[in-house]
Parts: structure tokens; sequence; C-alpha cells
């Protein structure tokens, strides 16, 4: 249990000026990925957040020199050093992406053992197709006592996935980067973090192509050289900032992204009634009036993500209307809402289909966050109601996005964190 809660008066229009920070999902996946290099690697641009400290450690523990800056927003991997192939359960617990380390350890060594991944608790989150993948290029994978272990020298393999997986494909990349021939990898997953993890592989040597489309095709290099990348801006970071800008009605300029990786969230906004300017690398978000109710159904990307469902949908609740929001890639992500109803919120959860009837107002309720864009979402909740919403568990937000506090105090909300009483502790 966190020591603390976060305390939000809302009602307040942000205003001004931020900037996005380095992508999350693209940073769990290139960290890993220097693994793959014979030279030593500088990622730049990484979060400072929680899952990057976490891979900081396990990379540590297996042997790597690893020089991290956090207030450079830089790392330095040297996998020369490398002794150990095994992630512990305890360690693999820890988040989410601990499992792109088997793709990363197996493409390296010929062989990883790695405890089952932790991270949100937002669905069943199977890892088959990743499994799927790396015994078509050769290996002999076993799963028993919570961990996973592969073995074998990877080979070029066709892999057609089951359905569409970001982690399968980006775990699969990392496996074939070192492998003898070509792997061609069908129904891949298209997000932009799979373009940059190709990106930085292309800059150590290796030959991916087709990254971004649902076809990739990775030729293995026998040696990989050293490489200095920077990851890509954070797409969810963007669109929750997107959000709660028009949740608080207010105007506000974020620096610092790709307005092209936004496009359905834009699409969505512009449907509400919102206003969004796209610049070179920046995007602006008004809304002068409430905002129209909206439908929404989560897709891999292009489509709608459903790492933003969750802010969006806290949203939604205060729209004029009704908003249907059918949740298609985890079945366990509207616990916010069932949350949101303490606020105010009129909501029905049937199955995977929320059906919002939004309500003029909503006011500040104990809350707690569940998960990662859950606790973003009742952060947009938060900013949008009346009186002071407490937020508990908020340590799942910190997972995830970087220093958001202090970028949502400098455009004006009122949110800070107060320690917990003992007697809240034993709550
Ligand atoms: N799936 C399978 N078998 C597999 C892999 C996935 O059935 O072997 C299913 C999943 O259960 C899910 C769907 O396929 O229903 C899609 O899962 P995917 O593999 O794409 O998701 P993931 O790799 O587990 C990543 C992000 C998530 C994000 C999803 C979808 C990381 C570390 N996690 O998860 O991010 O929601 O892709 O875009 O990159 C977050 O940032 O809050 C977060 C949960």
């Amino acid at each position: 249990m966190d020591s603390y809660k976060l305390l939000i008066t809302g009602g307040i229009p942000l205003t001004g000026e931020t900037y996005v920070s380095g992508g999350k999902n693209t940073s769990v996946a290139v960290i890993p990925a220097a693994l793959l290099s014979d030279e030593p690697c500088t990622i730049e641009n990484l979060p400072d957040i929680e899952d990057v400290r976490v891979l900081t450690d396990i990379l540590r523990l297996l042997g790597a020199q690893v020089d991290y800056q956090p207030a450079a927003r830089r790392m330095i991997v040297d996998p020369r050093t490398l002794s150990s192939c095994k992630v512990s359960y305890r360690q693999s617990q820890r988040m989410r992406a601990s499992y792109y380390l088997l793709g990363a350890l197996l493409g390296r060594c010929g062989e990883a053992e790695v405890g089952y991944p932790g991270g949100c608790s937002i669905g069943a989150r199977p890892v088959d197709q990743h499994l799927k993948a790396f015994r078509a290029m050769g290996a002999e994978v076993e799963e028993r006592g919570a961990k996973i272990t592969a073995k074998g020298k990877m080979r070029g393999a066709q892999v057609f996935f089951d359905r569409i997986t970001v982690g399968g494909t980006i775990n699969a990349m990392l496996a074939a980067a070192k492998a003898e021939g070509s792997t061609i990898l069908y129904n891949a997953a298209r997000e932009p973090h799979v373009v940059d993890l190709a990106n930085f592989l292309n800059s150590m040597g290796c030959r991916v192509r087709g990254a971004g489309t649902d076809t990739i095709r990775i030729v293995g290099a026998k040696r990989l050289h050293g490489s200095t990348y920077t990851v890509i801006p954070d797409q969810i970071e963007t669109g929750t900032l997107m959000i709660a800008a028009a949740a608080t009605r207010g105007d506000v300029v974020i620096r610092g992204c790709i307005p092209a990786h936004m496009d359905a969230l834009t699409a969505k906004l512009l449907e509400m009634g919102v206003s969004v300017g796209d610049m070179d690398d920046a995007i602006r978000v008004r809304t002068a009036r409430g905002h129209r109710a909206v439908n929404i159904k989560t897709q891999e990307y292009p489509g709608f993500p459903t790492d933003l469902q969750q802010p969006m949908s806290a949203l939604l609740t205060r729209a004029n209307g009704d908003s249907v929001v059918i949740e298609t890639i985890f079945e366990a992500r509207f616990k916010h809402l069932m949350e949101m109803q303490r606020m105010g919120a009129h909501v029905r959860i049937l199955e995977q289909t929320a059906l919002i009837e939004g309500v003029p107002e909503l006011y500040g309720a104990p809350v707690t966050a569940t998960d990662l864009r859950a606790g973003a979402a009742l952060v947009v909740a938060g900013l949008m109601a009346n009186g002071t919403t407490e937020i508990y568990e908020p340590g799942y937000i910190e997972r995830g996005y970087e220093h958001i506090e202090e970028k949502l105090r400098a455009l004006g909300a009122n949110i800070r964190r107060e320690p917990l009483d003992p007697m809240e502790m034993r709550r």
C-alpha cells in the first residue's frame, strides 16, 4: 500500500505550455534491446519513471554495466559483462515488460529464464504468442514454477500471430535480431513503439524492414554495434494531457510530441467539439463549451488506443449525452469507472461495454487507482470534479507518467500529496 494519497481540488481550467517525456512503452523495449549489442549503447530521452528504474536494477543483476543518469534522461548500457540469463520471479513481477528480457536474452545468449511478468491487472494477459514465435525460431520453451525457460539457437522463421500483440511482436523482433537468417512476422502490431524498436535495432546494424505495417522482416546480424539512440515521445502521456486539457475546459500547448501518433484521439476530441490544433511537434487543445458525447471502440494502432480509453471514458462521464465505450483489448479496464460512481458518474458496465450517461457535475470523493491508466483517469476525474478528490494507491501513476504532478501544477492544477495517517494505512 502506498504511504501517501494524491489530493486534487478540481474545477480549474488548465492553461499554459507543457512538454511530453520519452515513451514508457518504447523505453521498456529499447533498454532490453541494448543487451543484444556487442558494444555499449547510449539511450537518450528516457522518462524518469519506476519501470525504467526497475529495468536498470534487473540489467545490473544480470551483470550488465548500466550508467543511468535520470536527470539527463540518459542510460549507457554495456552488455559485454553480462554474466547471467536468469531473471528471478521477484524481479520479473516488478513490471510487465520484464517479458522482453526473454526475447533479448534468448537473442543474445541462446537461453533465458524469466519469471512470469507482473504489472497492471487489466485482464488475463497471456504470452502464448510470444512463446509461439520463440518456438518457431527454434527455441525449446517450458513454463513451470511461475517461470518461463527458453533455450535454443535462434534461426529465422515465419511467424503468423493469431492475434495482434504489441508485446509478442516486440519480443519476436528481439529474438530475431541476431538469428541466423530472416524472420518474417505476419499480423504484426503497428504501434509507434514497434517502429521505434525497429529503428534502434537498425541503428545497431540489424536489418528490420516493414515496421509500422502488419508484416515485418528481420534479417538477423551476427554482430550488432553500439549506437546512440533517442526514444520517441510518449503517445499515451500526450493523449492524457490532451484529455486533461479538454476535461478542464482549458487551453494547453503540449510540446515535444508527435501529432500524427495522436490521430485517433484527435478525431474523437474534434467530434466532441474540442478544438485541437497541430503544429510540427506540438498540439494545442482548447475547449470553450461543453462536450458532445461520443462512442469509442478500442483497437490496435492506428485505432483508438486501449491505454487512452480510461482517461477518455473519465472525460465522457461529463459529456452532454450518452456514450458507449467498447473495450476490445483487455477485459478488466473499466475499474476506474466503478470508482467514479462515487464521484457522481452514471455508468453501467456490461462485460466489455461501458454505457456512460453524461452528468453536469462530478464531485470530489475518495477513490482508488487500480492500475496505471486507471490512475490517470482518476486524475482527469479529479481535475473535472467540484471539491477535493483523494486518490489512493497513486504509486501506479508513477510507473508510467514522469513528473505528472509537477506538470499539472505548472498548468494551474491544484494537486498535492499527503501522507496517509496510520488509521488510513490500516484501511
Ligand atoms: N494476447 C494474447 N496472447 C499473447 C499476447 C497478447 O492473447 O501472447 C492478448 C492480450 O491478452 C490482449 C491483446 O492480446 O488481450 C493485446 O495484448 P498486447 O500483447 O498487445 O499487449 P501487451 O504487450 O501486454 C502492451 C502495453 C500495454 C498496452 C498494450 C496494447 C507494454 C509494456 N504494455 O501490452 O500498455 O495496453 O500493449 O497497446 O508495452 C500501459 O501502458 O498501461 C499498458 C498496459
